[in-house]
């Protein structure tokens, strides 16, 4: 098997013991931690204890590799691989008991910074849903045993779409405007809470486009992958002096070209 296959594997068995544990930690109930970015943005026990559970599988399999997570930072390893995981995406959902949070961890090789680096292995899991998408270079995307495509057409009715909004309050009217922008190629507009699940449904075909300002590397390293493996598009725009906030749009190709025109701000 090749190194993204092998790497794969590992992403699916670790994502699937951590999902278990957050779906375990849900049903005995959530408290709130801490805040971090803004008041809105959360953080509960569970996120830190499964974060600390990948950690250190990931540390026993593969020891030389670097590590990047949303709760307990950056490490480098002395390999080429560097482990991107985002321990419950979905926080909020997660907290409201809402069944849209999933373990993304994804395996990316170079330099560990989003934009920069090649995503070669990767794993989704919604515990609450019992769903595991999973993904590597060249070996096409899959949920469980069937492999995913991106729709090809877009009905004249227009794409469903989904997106996201940033915690900070400062950031809504922004992206309330490019919600403006995009809505007339939208048929409907979804906001699911977890943007690795997003990613995962327009590789599912269950959206035909996603787009976001202001994610973290975690958030979308693996679902990026995920669509590249399902035949769709997927970019990512590094933040810049006039907008720090990095864009992400992820569409099948048919209406790529006008989703990302369309999400880029004027
Ligand atoms: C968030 C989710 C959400 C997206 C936010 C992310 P978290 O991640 O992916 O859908 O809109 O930008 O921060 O905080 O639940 O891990
Ligand atoms: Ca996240």
């Amino acid at each position: 098997m090749s190194l993204a296959r092998d790497l794969e594997a590992l992403a699916i068995d670790i994502a699937q013991d951590a999902g278990a544990l957050a779906r375990m930690r849900r049903q005995e109930g959530v408290a709130i931690a801490a805040t971090k970015s803004a008041l809105a943005d959360i953080v509960t026990l569970a996120d830190r204890e499964v974060e600390a559970l990948i950690r250190a599988r990931l540390a026993e399999a593969r020891p030389e590799d670097g590590f990047l997570g949303e709760e307990t930072g950056a490490e480098r390893g002395t390999s080429d691989v560097t482990w991107v995981v985002d321990p419950i995406d979905g926080t909020v959902n997660y907290a409201y008991g809402m069944p849209q949070y999933a373990v993304s961890i994804a395996a990316v090789i170079g330099e560990p910074v989003a934009g920069q680096w090649e995503a070669i292995s990767a794993a989704v899991y919604a515990p609450a849903l019992g769903e595991v998408f999973h993904a590597a270079r060249g070996a096409g995307a899959w949920l469980g045993d069937q492999q995913l495509a991106v729709n090809a057409e877009v009905t004249p009715a227009g794409g469903l779409l989904a997106t996201g909004f940033g915690y900070d309050p400062a950031t809504h009217a922004g992206d309330l405007a490019r919600v403006a922008r995009v809505m007339p190629m939208a048929r409907d507009l979804r906001r699911g809470g977890s943007a690795a699940l997003d990613l995962a449904y327009v590789a599912a075909g269950r959206l035909d486009g996603y787009f976001e300002r202001g994610l973290a590397p975690w958030d979308h390293a693996a679902g990026a992958l995920l669509v590249a493996e399902a035949g769709g598009e997927c970019t990512f725009i590094a933040g810049d002096d006039t907008n720090p906030r990095p864009l992400i749009v992820a569409s099948s190709p048919s209406i790529f070209e006008r989703l990302l025109q369309l999400s880029l701000d004027d």
